[in-house]
């Protein structure tokens, strides 16, 4: 009896021990914002580098940027990696998060920092993409479409049901799109033309890369996206041609931001320096992402596109990644482009 008695004890104990260890296994939380094949493949690729359980949501830049202010009395993300800067900077200003230097800054080009410094250490750049847009060649000539070249282009009559954007609310490619426009045209003429487009839309997704998906599957034209998102199908063996539009483009610089009062934030430090490693930012390419990336020593495809020879706009991202702008704008296309019929 006695010895039954020690027997369960020391099981009773063990078990303890193990559930204890189980609690306190090293784990973070990451908020990811680009594709969801490479949010896999850097939750994955940081758990075998580091021992450290990745528990990973993907949401598109906007939704991960309400969610972490929703979350701010009580957060549950550690570090958000991806998505346009513009609601990253956005999240800085609101104080939802964290200052951080990294060490690997020095093998960093000057745009990632300088979106730092933009953001008192706030945010950083991981990656930057050239908006445009894509089509289904082969929908566009059973349609007798004629093929478009610049924006203004989407606003004929004839593409009506044809175009797909992302709603600019949750998308961060959408907002870009609409914040371009803004700059491109002047705030008024802008508008005027997202009305106009608004009357060929067939969709507002909630991702910013669903429209060129959807083109790519034939069940739609014309997507706006990031041109990168438009090259991943076209490699793929997709029927997509890329455009970048005559008139000029914008431009994103995808970042990394700390979560403030993040419950693991000393291995969201760990994943956030392993994040801006050349090796790291190289295997990118292995899921098709052809952003530009901000490690100097990353290694990328002949099939990116070359952003030195398409016509950028000086997109004004302290404005447009300033919180007064964004809910501004936000505000001014659901009341006067979204609510409008089609
Ligand atoms: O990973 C693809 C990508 O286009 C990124 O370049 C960009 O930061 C992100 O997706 C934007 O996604 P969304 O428009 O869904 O916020």
């Amino acid at each position: 009896m006695k010895k039954l008695m020690i027997t369960l004890a020391a099981g009773v104990a063990l078990s303890a021990i193990s559930s204890m260890s189980a609690q306190s296994a090293e784990k973070m939380t990451l908020y990811c914002s680009a594709q969801e094949d490479w949010c896999q493949l850097m939750a994955k690729g940081f758990e075998e580098f580091s021992g450290i359980k990745v528990n990973m949501t993907r949401k598109s830049s906007g939704e991960t940027f309400a969610q972490i202010k929703a979350e701010s009395a009580n957060p549950k993300g550690d570090v958000w990696w991806g998505g346009t800067g513009d609601p990253h900077l956005q999240a800085a200003e609101e104080g939802l998060t964290e200052p951080y230097v990294t060490s690997m800054r020095g093998e960093l080009n000057s745009w990632a920092i300088s979106q730092a410094k933009s953001a008192d250490d706030k945010t950083i750049g991981i990656y930057s993409g050239a908006l445009g847009y894509g089509y289904n060649t082969e929908l566009m000539k059973k349609n007798n479409l004629p093929e478009p070249k610049c924006w203004k282009d989407l606003l004929k009559p004839e593409y009506k049901g044809h175009v797909q954007m992302a709603n600019p609310n949750s998308s961060g490619t959408a907002y870009t799109t609409l914040a371009t426009i803004v700059q491109l045209f002047g705030e008024d003429e802008g508008f005027e033309f997202m009305k106009g487009l608004h009357k060929n839309i067939n969709n507002y997704t909630k991702s910013g890369s669903a429209p060129i998906k959807a083109a790519a599957r034939g069940e739609n034209t014309i997507g706006i996206v990031f041109m990168h998102d438009a090259v991943k199908q076209a490699v793929s063996g997709f029927p997509i041609k890329v455009v970048a539009p005559c008139e000029g483009t914008g431009y994103e610089i995808g970042s990394m931001s700390l979560i403030k009062g993040g419950r693991n934030l000393d291995n969201g430090k760990k994943f956030y320096d392993w994040a801006l490693t050349a090796d790291v930012q190289s295997r990118a390419l292995e899921v098709k992402a052809f952003q530009v990336m901000s490690n100097k020593g990353a290694k990328s495809s002949p099939s990116a596109p070359d952003l030195s020879t398409i016509k950028l706009i000086d997109y004004d991202f302290k404005k447009y990644g300033s919180s007064a702008e964004r809910k501004r704008l936000l505000k001014k296309w659901d009341d006067e482009v979204k609510v409008l019929p089609q």
